[in-house]
C-alpha cells in the first residue's frame, strides 16, 4: 500500500505561498512612501493639489494610477520620474508653471488615459510630443495663453483620442486633417483662438463654426 502525502504537501505549500503573498509582498502603495505634501491612498491615487509645490513630486508610489499635481507652480514635468510610473492611468498638470513638454516626456506612459495640461505656460507643440500615450482618450489643453503652434502631426498617433480641447489658446491654425484622420474622436473644442482664416484653413474654419458638434457613432 502506497501513502499518500501528497495532500499535506500540498496544504503545506499553499500555506507557504499564503505567507510569500501576503507577508513578502503586500501592495506596493501600502509599502512605498507618499511625497512631501501628498495624500496617498490604497486605491493608488496620489494627490498633490494646491501645495505650492515649484518640483515634480519626488517618490511616488512606483503603481501610482492617479496622479493629481494641479493648482501649483511646477515648471517642469522630469521625463525620468515621470516615466517610471508606468501604470499611470490618469495625470492633472493643470494650473501649473509648465512651460515645455518634449518627446521624451511622457515616453512610457502607454496606459495614461487622461492629461491635464490646461493653465499653463506652454509655448508650442512638437511632433511625436503625446507619439507613446496610446491608450489617451481624453487630453485638455486650455487656457494657455501664449501657445501659438501645434505640430500638424502631434496626434497622429493618438487612436484611443475621443475628447481633445484646446480652447482658449493663442492658435491661428490647426491642421484639421489629422484630426479628423483619428478613428475615436468625437468631440473637439476649439474656442477662444484667434483663428486665421483663409483658404488654407477653409476646413478649420468650418469647424469652428459648427464646434460643439458631436461626431456620430
Ligand atoms: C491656480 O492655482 C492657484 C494656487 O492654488 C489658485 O489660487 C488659482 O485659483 C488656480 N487657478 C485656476 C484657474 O484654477
Ligand atoms: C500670441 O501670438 C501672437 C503672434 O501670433 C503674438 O504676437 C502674441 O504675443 C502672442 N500672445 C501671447 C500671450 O503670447
Ligand atoms: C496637414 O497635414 C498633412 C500631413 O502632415 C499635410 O499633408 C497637409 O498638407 C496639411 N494641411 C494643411 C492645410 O496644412
Amino acid at each position: 500500500m502506497r501513502l499518500l502525502p501528497e495532500p499535506s504537501a500540498q496544504s503545506l505549500r499553499l500555506i507557504f505561498l499564503l505567507i510569500f503573498v501576503m507577508g513578502v509582498a503586500p501592495s506596493p502603495a501600502l509599502t512605498a512612501g507618499c511625497p512631501d505634501r501628498c495624500v496617498c491612498d490604497d486605491q493608488l491615487v496620489v494627490q498633490c493639489a494646491g501645495q505650492q509645490l515649484t518640483d515634480f513630486p519626488a517618490d511616488l508610489p512606483l503603481a501610482t494610477r492617479q496622479l493629481i499635481i494641479s493648482n501649483n507652480r511646477i515648471g517642469e514635468l522630469p521625463a525620468l520620474q515621470l516615466n517610471y510610473l508606468s501604470d499611470l492611468v490618469y495625470l492633472d498638470c493643470s494650473n501649473n508653471s509648465l512651460t515645455e513638454i518634449s518627446e521624451s516626456t511622457f515616453g512610457n506612459l502607454r496606459k495614461l488615459a487622461y492629461l491635464d495640461l490646461s493653465f499653463n505656460t506652454l509655448a508650442q507643440i512638437d511632433d511625436r510630443t503625446f507619439g507613446p500615450l496610446a491608450s489617451l482618450v481624453m487630453l485638455r489643453m486650455t487656457d494657455n495663453p501664449g501657445l501659438s503652434e501645434i505640430h500638424p502631426d502631434a496626434f497622429s498617433e493618438n487612436i484611443a483620442l475621443q475628447v481633445l480641447d484646446v480652447s482658449r489658446n493663442n492658435l491661428t491654425t490647426l491642421n484639421i486633417s489629422t484630426l479628423i484622420a483619428l478613428p475615436a474622436l468625437r468631440s473637439l473644442g476649439l474656442s477662444g483662438n484667434p483663428w486665421r482664416c483663409d483658404c488654407d484653413t477653409e476646413d478649420l474654419c468650418l469647424w469652428v463654426q459648427i464646434e460643439g458638434f458631436k461626431f456620430q457613432g
